[in-house]
């Protein structure tokens, strides 16, 4: 039997890179679009008078011969405790025989994942000389949104917005050393966008995080933050006029309340949900069309991310000798 291992948070940062997220993250969504991996719709389980919820994410890939399960905790009252939105395990089984092969720290996987999967979306949509970033956002997903988008596009300078304005001064401050360019916190929505060609949206917003009106013409935007059918983080002015690719055609009906209200009120058809990000990849249907177009990735986040970006970890760490083995 092969060792069952333990990884960190660390080990996954260690074991997974940004641009090798980001190829794992090729391999995801090409599988996904060519409906090669069994996934089932998440499961939610909300306790009672608690604000907080549980969801399961389970995946099969006959590509990687793994199966896993995401089991991802995400209170929102966690922040006044100083602890993260986001907790999370990842189980990856081997298939033929279902093995328990590893458990992984999944709020890093998670964050990496989400990161690279705009990234990826990035590299496909963003127009090439793309030098500008405006980040939604200042907490844990909004710096593996910076990173990502940093690996694919020459950005050399970018603005961060969060309704906490402490928040996103540290973000700035962190970030700017960390990517070694200059990282400024905006004063409003507008000025974030002044600039920007490509636009990350990473918060738990409700409601649109911006106007229509400030994006600057071609810009690329990812929304990777709401996932909810009565949440919106993408102004429904944006999606009537965007490009508009989604991760996975199932999961945005279900889940994307950035197309879903649009759509309810009759001002989109399900046409806008058409286009995955795999499809785009294998050339099935297209990308940018001009350098002045708006282009929308919208992403609700899927088990098949979590399950192409753990085996790579698990691979990599066995390599690097990484974790713990627990024993049997
Ligand atoms: N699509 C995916 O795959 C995926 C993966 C992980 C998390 N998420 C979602 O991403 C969101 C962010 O997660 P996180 O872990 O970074 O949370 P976090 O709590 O670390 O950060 C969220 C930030 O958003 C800010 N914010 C809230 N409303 C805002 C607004 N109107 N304008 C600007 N900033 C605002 C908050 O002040 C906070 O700093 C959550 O909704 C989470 O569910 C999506």
């Amino acid at each position: 039997m092969p060792p069952f291992l333990y990884l960190t948070a660390a080990d996954v940062r260690q074991a997974l890179p940004m641009a090798e997220a980001i190829d794992a993250m090729r391999e995801a969504f090409t599988q996904l679009s060519n409906r090669a991996v069994g996934m089932p719709p998440r499961m939610c389980v909300e306790p009672p008078g608690c604000s907080g919820f549980l969801l399961l994410m389970p995946c099969h890939s006959a590509v990687t011969e793994r199966l896993s399960l995401k089991i991802i905790a995400q209170f929102p009252g966690n922040r006044e405790h100083g602890l993260p939105l986001i907790q999370a395990l990842v189980i990856l089984l081997d298939a033929a025989y279902g093995t328990p092969l590893a458990i992984l720290d999944g709020a890093a996987l998670t964050a990496i994942r989400t990161g690279a999967a705009a990234g990826l979306a990035t590299q496909i949509l963003a127009r090439p000389e793309a030098g500008a970033a405006a980040i939604f956002g200042s907490g844990v997903q909004a710096r593996t949104q910076l990173e990502a988008v940093c690996a694919v596009r020459p950005i050399r300078e970018a603005m961060v917005f969060d309704q906490d304005a402490p928040a996103a001064a540290r973000y700035a401050l962190e970030m700017s050393e960390q990517r070694g360019i200059p990282v400024r916190a905006a004063r409003d929505p507008a000025e974030a966008l002044r600039h920007a060609s490509v636009v990350c949206c990473a918060t738990t917003s409700r409601t649109p995080v911006f106007d229509d009106a400030h994006l600057a013409p071609g810009a690329h935007v990812n929304g990777v933050g709401s996932w909810k059918p009565e949440a919106a983080e993408i102004p429904v002015e944006t999606v009537l006029r965007a490009r508009v690719v989604v991760d996975h055609r199932e999961s945005a009906m279900e889940e994307a309340g950035d197309l879903l209200m649009p759509l309810r009120q009759g001002l989109i058809k399900a046409e806008h949900f058409k286009t995955e990000l795999g499809e785009v990849l294998a050339g099935r249907c297209p990308g940018r069309q001009n350098a002045s177009e708006i282009t929308l990735f919208k992403s609700v986040g899927v088990a098949a991310q979590d399950l192409f970006a753990a085996s790579q970890v698990v691979e990599k760490a066995r390599r690097l000798g990484l974790g713990i083995n627990l024993p049997r």
